[in-house]
């Protein structure tokens, strides 16, 4: 075996595993020049792979920025983004759910998931029976054949979420996804995220501005301070998870607790 051999079976024996992300030194800037604006960085984060990672901070502070370099949609201007030890490739690095459900409308709900299915390359004699599948994964049974046009936000939005999970990807990345819903849909629909991520073993990097919905959500935290965005504060979180009590995991002192901390951490980490 060559020396280069070796190198590369030494590299392979410990790459990261598949869905784990790694910034290092992040910096992202839009324009050039003068007039050149520094939206993100320096920011380092490593997420393990099966982690929920919830990323908080105030409007404008980069967390879109943020989850569009780690899906490959844009560039870092200095420092390295790594999903699965390799730069992320648009369209194949994550899952992708957006804060706008962005499905054909005139489309039935069975014809945009069969296209993300096809895309994923699932070959028909597969599609029928995973497209079941992860129907049933969003609570959305018996809406097949309806129109996207014809369904709630709620329904929409959990259209877009089967859609990200059918290309069976490690990663999902969540950006502001319920920030449109009402309350209750928004609640039920957290649920269901958590609870999905948990069984699929995926990772989530998951954008929201909601102290709320970080605490319930995530397994850690990460406030971001006021753009350009840095880590202000990396907080994992030890509240129970697997088969929980929704209403009694949100009804909890330890809840509580936590979303007043966090809730403080944002407010202090928008001002400075
Ligand atoms: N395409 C762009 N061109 C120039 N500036 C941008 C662009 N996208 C975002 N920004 C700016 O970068 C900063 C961070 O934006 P963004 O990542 O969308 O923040 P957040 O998602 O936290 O609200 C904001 O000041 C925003 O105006
Ligand atoms: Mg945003």
């Amino acid at each position: 075996m060559s020396s280069g051999e070796l190198a590369q079976t030494a590299q392979e024996a410990d790459s990261p595993p598949a869905g784990s992300v790694r910034l290092d030194h992040v910096t992202h800037q839009y324009g050039r020049g003068g007039g050149a604006f520094t939206a993100v960085g320096p920011v380092d984060l490593t997420v393990p792979a099966g982690e929920f990672l919830v990323l908080v901070g105030a409007s404008g502070c980069g967390k879109s920025t943020l989850l569009r370099l780690i899906a490959g949609f844009e560039r870092p201007t200095h420092g390295s983004v790594r999903v699965s030890g390799a730069e992320p490739r648009p369209g194949t690095a994550a899952g992708v759910v957006f804060q706008t459900p962005r499905l054909f409308p005139w489309r039935t709900v069975r014809g945009n998931i069969d296209l993300a299915l096809r895309y994923a390359g699932v070959d028909r004699a597969q599609r029928l029976e995973r497209r079941a599948e992860l129907l049933a994964r969003v609570g959305l049974e018996g809406t097949e054949k309806r129109r996207v046009w014809e369904i709630s936000g709620g329904q929409q939005q959990r259209v877009a979420i089967a859609r990200a999970l059918a290309a069976d990807n490690p990663l999902l990345l969540l950006d502001e996804p319920f920030a449109a819903l009402d309350a209750l849909t928004r609640e039920r629909l957290q649920e269901d995220v958590r609870r999905v991520t948990e069984r699929s073993g995926r990772t989530a990097v998951f954008v929201t501005h909601s102290a709320e919905e970080a605490v319930f959500l995530g397994s850690r935290i990460v406030v971001l301070t006021r753009s350009p965005g840095t880590v202000a504060l990396d907080l994992p979180i030890t509240l129970p998870r697997g088969d929980v009590d929704a209403e009694e995991l949100r009804g909890s002192r330890e809840f509580a607790e936590l979303r007043a901390q966090v809730s403080h951490a944002v407010k202090v980490a928008a001002a400075v």
